[in-house]
């Protein structure tokens, strides 16, 4: 094989030394791996901060597992060299402003490539509010179509086309994902080593496929994920799947969310996790401490039959379904509360709009960086409560164990 023409090499790896040292650095994915360690796939660098000293972390994914060695930048300059010259024939490396390409042809001609980065133009606005996306924001779409786990789940055929029936699926794990991935810009996740998730109520797994895959393929972050599911059928259709897809970092358990143990979430997902085990799942998660809590709640029933209308109100909520309604946005409303209280900044806001599924409310709490004096908050808990006759609230019960 004849030597590569260097010049775009060395033009390349002009571009890795100005980055590498920055803030602006996001990442350098080397792909197309032709050298000779086995099951070698790509190596993917990103800056880390360990111990106050700013490191590069090297994610080396292999076929079965990924290893992790934290280098120097000028350890990472010099390991590049080989790696563009010899070893790899795709790179790219990402920066907050710029995006830049190196990759080598089958004939051996080495192509460079810089453009804008395209993300950074369309990050969206600092709002997560479904209801406020503009509509060019709205027909974004945050997971490339082309992803084999969504095959793998039936929501694209062999052509890679979403199958018509799937589209509101489709919709829901884009917009998922949409709120997810903001939610980590925000708390600063995309810059940890290794991202732990927990999804529970996992069903078929749309999601925790999804948020695994976010995570690998597009912020290169090693991260293990696990759903929890009371049905073993659908535990054991999961972990095959991961399995097919020769995924490494997620796993399935079968498990009631109100007995499972963790420890260490970052984020902990609940989607449709009913009545109270929505509850019990974001008592793990302030308990555990997760930077991001996700919920979509489902079936309200423990505060309607406690609930007196207050006279006022009466006239209004004798409707059983206006009772209904009013239960669903007190019980949602105290869990913000109790998040807010627990240190948490948190929204409720439609998930997305109400054509794709009733399932349609969000409460999205992120963890502060400094605790806020609770006092008022509590007060504002215990007046709800006394204005409706609500003597006792899962959560409310749970974090004061
Ligand atoms: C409506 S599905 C939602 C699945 C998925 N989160 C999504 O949004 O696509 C709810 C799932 O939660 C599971 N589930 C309900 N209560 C649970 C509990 N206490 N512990 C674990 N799983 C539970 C059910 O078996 C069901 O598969």
């Amino acid at each position: 094989m004849s030597s590569p023409d260097l010049t775009n090499i060395t033009k390349f790896l002009d571009e890795c030394h100005g980055v590498f040292g920055s803030s602006q650095f996001q990442r350098l994915v080397l792909s197309k791996y032709r050298g000779d360690e086995a099951q070698l796939n790509r190596i993917t660098l990103r800056p880390v901060e360990l111990k106050g000293q700013r490191l590069i972390s090297c994610l080396y994914q292999y076929q079965t597992n990924h290893v992790t060695k934290n280098i120097t930048t000028d350890d990472a300059m010099a390991l590049c060299q080989p790696w563009l010259r010899d070893d790899f024939q795709n790179a790219h490396l990402v920066s907050d402003e710029w995006e830049v390409q190196l990759s080598v042809t089958k004939k051996g001609k080495v192509l460079f490539n810089k453009y804008r980065n395209k993300s950074a133009a369309m990050k969206p606005a600092a709002s997560t509010q479904g209801n406020k996306v503009s509509h060019n924001r709205a027909k974004k779409r945050y997971v490339e179509q082309s992803r084999p786990y969504l095959n793998a789940l039936g929501i694209t055929d062999k052509q890679g086309e979403i199958i018509p029936s799937m589209s509101r699926k489709w919709k829901q794990i884009n917009k998922f994902i949409e709120v997810l991935s903001r939610a980590i810009d925000n708390t600063g996740l995309a810059k940890r080593q290794e991202v732990h998730i927990a999804d529970f109520g996992s069903g078929k797994a749309y999601l925790t496929f999804a948020v695994h895959d976010y995570f690998m393929d597009k912020l290169h972050v090693p991260t293990q994920v696990t759903g929890v599911e009371l049905r073993q059928g659908l535990v054991d259709l999961c972990n095959q799947t991961a399995q097919k897809l020769n995924l490494t970092g997620i796993k399935f358990e079968q498990g009631d969310v109100q007995h499972f143990k963790a420890q260490g979430i970052n984020i902990m997902i609940a989607l449709h996790a009913c009545d109270v085990a929505t509850d019990y799942a974001l008592h793990m998660g302030i308990r555990t401490g997760a930077e991001i809590i996700m919920c979509s709640p489902c079936c309200h029933k423990q505060i309607r039959p406690q609930m007196k209308s207050p006279q006022t109100l009466a006239p209004l909520l004798q409707h059983g379904i206006h009772m209904g309604q009013e239960a669903e946005m007190v019980t949602d409303g105290l869990r913000a509360l109790l998040l807010e209280a627990h240190g948490y900044d948190t929204q409720v806001f439609e998930f997305i709009s109400l054509e794709h599924t009733s399932k349609n409310k969000m409460i999205l709490a992120q963890k502060r960086k400094q605790p806020r004096d609770n006092t008022a908050i509590l007060q504002q808990i215990a007046d709800i409560k006394a204005f409706y006759g609500i003597k006792e609230q899962c959560l409310e019960t749970l974090l004061a164990q």
